[in-house]
Formats: structure tokens, sequence, C-alpha cells
């Protein structure tokens, strides 16, 4: 059984974060989501609108995710590379080569086109501007 493992924020949950899981676990057979806590959003210079305990209960309850935890460090992969016993970490390619030091196979899938937690964030602020 190929296990997949991924990772991100997956906040304001939109299409592009959908896809990426779904083929994600293409990839593979049992797939395995970090997703970002609140305080590791902030050292990426993000503040997250859905707080962890509901992105992690929306994340959860897709068909394609078997597991999920919270992911505390990027520079913890390769820890959560072993401890779930993947054999491949997929990410968006926004991430390109960034991750090719890990323990296992990195594949960097094309991201959904025109849509990110940004892009809602941005859209949201000009709606109510005034
Ligand atoms: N992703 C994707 N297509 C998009 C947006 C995101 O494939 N249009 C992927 C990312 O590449 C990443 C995963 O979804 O592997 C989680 O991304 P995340 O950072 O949570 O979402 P973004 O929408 O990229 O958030 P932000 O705008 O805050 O960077």
């Amino acid at each position: 059984m190929k296990r997949v493992i991924t990772f991100g924020t997956f906040d304001l949950f939109h299409i592009g974060h959908l896809n990426i899981l779904r083929r994600a676990k293409e990839q593979g057979d049992y797939l395995i989501v970090g997703v970002s806590s609140d305080e590791l959003n902030e050292k990426k210079g993000k503040k997250s609108i859905i707080p962890l305990k509901d992105r992690i209960e929306i994340v959860k309850s897709l068909t394609c995710v078997d597991e999920v935890f919270i992911e505390d460090s990027l520079e913890l992969k390769d820890e959560y590379i072993k401890k779930y016993n993947a054999e491949l970490l997929v990410m968006g390619d926004d991430w390109k080569d960034k991750f090719n030091w890990v323990s296992c196979n990195v594949k960097y899938l094309e991201r959904t086109p025109n849509i990110s937690t940004t892009y809602l964030k941005n859209s949201i602020a000009m709606v109510y501007k005034d």
C-alpha cells in the first residue's frame, strides 16, 4: 500500500485545495495531510481566518483523505514523512524544488489556476471595503 503525504494551510477551503488533495490521493492508496497550525501560519506571514480545529475537520471529512495531523514546523517535514511512513510527498508547484532534501520521493503538481486563499481574502476585502 503506497502512502502519500501532503501539507497545507487549507484556509477558506477552495477548489484548488480539493483538486490537489484528489490528485495527491491518485498518486497512491492512502493520503495523509499535515494541516498548518495557526502559529506556523503566522511564521509564514499568513493570518488564517478559519481556526485550525475547523480546517482539520473540513480536510478530514473529504473522501480522498485518510488521515490528518497538525503541522507545527516547516523544518520537521522529514520527521513527519518518517513518522507517517510516507513514500511520496506531494506539493503544489508553487513549492517547486523547495523540498528536494527530504528522504522520500517528491512530486510537485500543477496548481489550479486563478484561485488561492490570498485571492479570496482580497476579493472579500474589495467587496466590503466601504
Ligand atoms: N494549491 C493548488 N492550487 C491552488 C491553490 C493551492 O494546487 N490554486 C495547493 C498548494 O500548492 C498547496 C495546497 O494547495 O500544495 C495548500 O495550499 P495553501 O497554501 O493552503 O493554499 P493557497 O490558496 O495557496 O494559500 P495562500 O494564497 O495563502 O498562499
